[in-house]
């Protein structure tokens, strides 16, 4: 393939630079148009859309809430959301960012002035979630060091992970680490080589991920968990999967956040949308139930048939895993954690880099200041806001609600609430405000749009009245009105 024709046409990343300047407000005050580099080619869109969008939530979370609620149903839950809520709303932003040819805050902004509060919402949960999600990439980097440096037994242990988090420097000690890398990154500009690398590493990930996925498939016990995960046990159905799939759907996809927005503001308007959203959504899904598929019968197998790791939570990757690389042997073992956990982190590193460069961007626009002095902000800030969601595993583990850590309700607040809130609002603001015309004849400037109508129905009335009823229903069950 073209390297060329891989990236965006300009010496920026990651969208280019996500926002940079979330446009600095100036295309539509002065009247000027600045003028917008984009993607060369659909190619180098989707590649670029896909690396931000794969992740941690493919690899970590998405196989934990699959093992939380309830396997095959879960699984099946949210591909059939995907299809239907993942694929319009992902349509939906894109073509609203190539319209306007503006990042969030600006894109709503563009289309009617009332509306501006709601690019400020999407701006809020980037801001949110890049603390919590650095903790996560720490862990990961923690379980690396690990491997390499041989103790990849102790890792295997039952109580390790849990000491681990439990320990009250460790875990900040690596999160910090991680935030650091990503903040250098960031501030040196060089994410274009971390890009670069990154679309080595990421199929090295998935094929490293499917060796191990069939090599954990020949132990006793594993298809046993294949039988939990692939096929789906309508008792366990609730209105709590539906809420668990959505929310991870908006991130794993990164939804509902306004980043796809800024996408489909570089996106050359030759390009399909249609069809680049299947391909972002196969790619993206398809990541994360081959890690459903590597990780949860991985937890049978070790589990002698009663899978309690399987209510383990954020900690099923790094509990479960360990165990399938310890039965290589020391050496063997070790080699083959370092380098999982290696891509592992490398993929955490890239969808941080692309979260950072959104919240510095947001602190630029929003304070006038430089490049240099938003991003040792916005580094300073992630710092301490990740410092509870980290002891929220050890001394300040008495803080909880429900029964939800700190990291836990930092998640909650960001997917369950806002992301379901924002991606409502943009159905009514698109549905009933700017109408879907206005997207459907973006979406149509080359070709047919074959879910048109569809697209009209789910944006109108399907999605916001189904978001609607969710979020009202959890909330009400978080606040112990009624119990779901
Ligand atoms: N979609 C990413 C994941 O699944 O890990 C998380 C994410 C990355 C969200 C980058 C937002 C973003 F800008």
């Amino acid at each position: 393939m073209d390297e060329n024709n891989t990236r965006p046409d300009s010496e920026q990343t990651t969208a280019q630079k996500t926002q940079e300047s979330v446009d600095n407000g100036q295309s539509e005050n002065t009247g000027k148009t600045k003028k917008r580099s984009g993607f060369t080619s659909k190619v180098g869109f989707v590649l670029a859309a896909a690396g931000s969008a794969v992740g941690l939530g493919n690899i970590w979370r998405f196989p934990y809430l699959a093992a939380k609620y309830g396997g095959g149903i879960f699984l099946l839950t949210y591909i059939a959301l995907a299809i239907t809520f993942g694929f319009v709303l992902m349509v939906a932003e894109i073509a609203l960012g190539r319209k306007t040819g503006a990042s969030a805050i600006n894109a709503f902004k563009k289309l009617n002035k009332k509306w501006a509060f709601l690019g400020v919402l999407c701006a809020i949960i980037p801001i949110i979630i890049l603390p919590y999600y650095s903790v996560i990439g720490g862990w990961v980097g923690k379980y690396f060091i690990t491997f390499l440096s041989g103790n990849g037994h102790a890792a295997a242990g039952d109580n390790y992970f849990n000491n681990f988090i439990a320990s009250p420097w460790q875990p900040l000690l690596f999160f910090a680490i991680f935030i650091t890398i990503a903040f250098v990154i960031v501030l040196f500009g060089v994410e274009k080589g971390v890009e670069k690398t990154s679309k080595i590493l990421m199929p090295a990930l998935v094929i490293l991920t499917i060796g191990v996925t069939i090599y954990t498939l020949t132990m006793p016990g594993s298809w046993e968990g294949v039988k939990y995960y692939l096929l789906p046990d309508f008792k366990k159905f609730s209105i709590k999967t539906v809420l668990g799939a959505l929310g991870q759907l908006f991130y794993s996809m990164s939804l509902a956040m306004g980043i796809m927005i800024t996408y489909g503001s570089y996106m050359k308007k030759e390009n399909k949308i249609e069809s680049s959203v299947h391909q972002i959504e196969v790619f993206d899904t398809g990541i994360a139930m081959l890690s459903g598929l590597m990780i949860i019968p991985a937890a049978y197998a070790f589990s002698g048939g009663s899978p309690e790791t399987l209510g383990q939570g954020p900690g099923l990757m790094f509990v479960a895993l360990p165990k399938v690389f310890d039965t290589f042997g020391a050496v063997g073992g070790g080699i083959l954690g370092a380098l999982f956990f290696a891509l592992v982190f490398f993929a955490a590193l890239t969808s941080a880099i692309s979260l950072m460069e959104t919240v510095v961007s947001i602190v630029m626009d929003k304070f006038k200041l430089s490049r240099k002095i938003s991003s040792v902000i916005t580094y300073v800030g992630t710092l301490l806001l990740g410092i509870p969601s980290s002891l929220g595993f050890g001394v300040w583990s008495a803080v909880s609600i429900k029964g939800m850590t700190i990291l836990d309700m930092f998640d909650f607040l960001s997917n369950s609430v806002l992301m379901p809130i924002v991606a409502l609002l943009t159905c009514v603001f698109i549905g009933f405000v700017v109408r879907c015309q206005t997207l459907t004849d973006e979406i149509e400037l080359n070709g047919r749009f074959r879910w048109k109508k569809f697209f009209n129905v789910m944006i109108k009335y399907i999605c916001p009245l189904c978001i609607a009823i969710i979020l009202v229903t959890s909330l009400l069950d978080v606040f112990g009105v009624f119990n779901i």
